[in-house]
């Protein structure tokens, strides 16, 4: 029965929250486990092979529940991971990149496309090459932002912080001076930084690949007749170290007072 089972969703660390809170939002029914890789975060900043690992990884440890999808809520696990991930997992996917990119083709009237992700994800052309399938004549202009992450999970995202609004300033710097009217937040953490970004460019349309993918998530099963939750929706959180820390951050990802049970992955019921 489709009520009874769960969407696994995983990424890295905490920022997949974000995709977590969307699909709450439009899909209040719908049970879901989620799987915070956080003794590996960050993965953007590792090589192909070791994000592969540690996908297959996380997808082993969700499959230990009764599954019914899994969404890759991580761009750079999306990015790098997502092809290897459906030819050895008998499960339907979801990801952030296609969604993402997909509502910045539509979006975007001046044909320039700004992205802003981790290095692995700007390095494996991943949103040029999703937005290039969709329309070729549309130019992506991405822009590795390491910093970002690391500032997120420092709880350094709010306005008139000196520090993210510098980083933040130079890294937009080279998408102004290309006149993007479109910028994609390729990461899961970053639209904890959506304020301060449409500050600092004000006028370019904001596509934050969390909200979209949940949408996506969405249609995506209904098509596949996997839609249907359950009033008393379970959720379940599970992280590969530090339980506490992520509790003590979570409610800020997820958006509102809610609080959530941690558990580490050794303690799975
Ligand atoms: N949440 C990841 C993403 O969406 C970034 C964090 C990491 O580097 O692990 O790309």
């Amino acid at each position: 029965m489709n009520d009874e089972k769960y969407i696994g969703v995983f990424d890295s660390g905490i920022g997949g929250l974000t995709v977590v809170k969307s699909i709450m939002d439009i899909m209040p029914d719908e049970n879901i486990v989620y799987y915070g890789d956080t003794a590996h975060v960050p993965y953007g900043n590792r090589s192909k092979g070791q994000i592969i690992n540690y996908v297959n990884d996380d997808i082993l440890f969700l499959q230990k529940f009764n599954l019914k999808a899994i969404v890759i809520a991580c761009n750079t696990a999306d990015s790098i991971a997502r092809e290897y991930a459906e030819n050895k997992f008998d499960l339907p996917f979801f990801g952030v990149v296609e969604p993402a990119s997909a509502e910045a083709a539509i979006t975007t009237r001046n044909g320039k496309i700004g992205v802003i992700a981790t290095n692995a994800t700007v390095n494996s052309r991943a949103y040029e090459n999703a937005i290039g399938r969709i329309n070729k004549e549309l130019t992506v202009i991405s822009k590795a932002c390491p910093l970002l992450v690391p500032l997120v999970e420092n709880n350094r995202f709010k306005k008139n912080d000196s520090v993210i609004e510098t980083v933040l300033n130079e890294y937009l710097e080279p998408l102004k001076a290309e006149k993007i009217d479109t910028l994609v937040l390729g990461c899961t953490h970053y639209p904890l930084l959506y304020d301060l970004i449409s500050d600092i460019m004000p006028g370019t349309k904001i596509i934050s690949s969390s909200v979209v993918a949940a949408n996506a998530l969405k249609k995506g099963m209904i098509e596949l007749g996997l839609y249907g939750g359950n009033v008393s929706a379970q959720r379940k959180f599970y992280v590969s170290d530090n339980p506490e820390l992520f509790g003590s951050k979570a409610s800020t990802f997820l958006g509102s007072d809610m609080k959530v049970s941690v558990k580490h992955i050794s303690e799975i019921d």
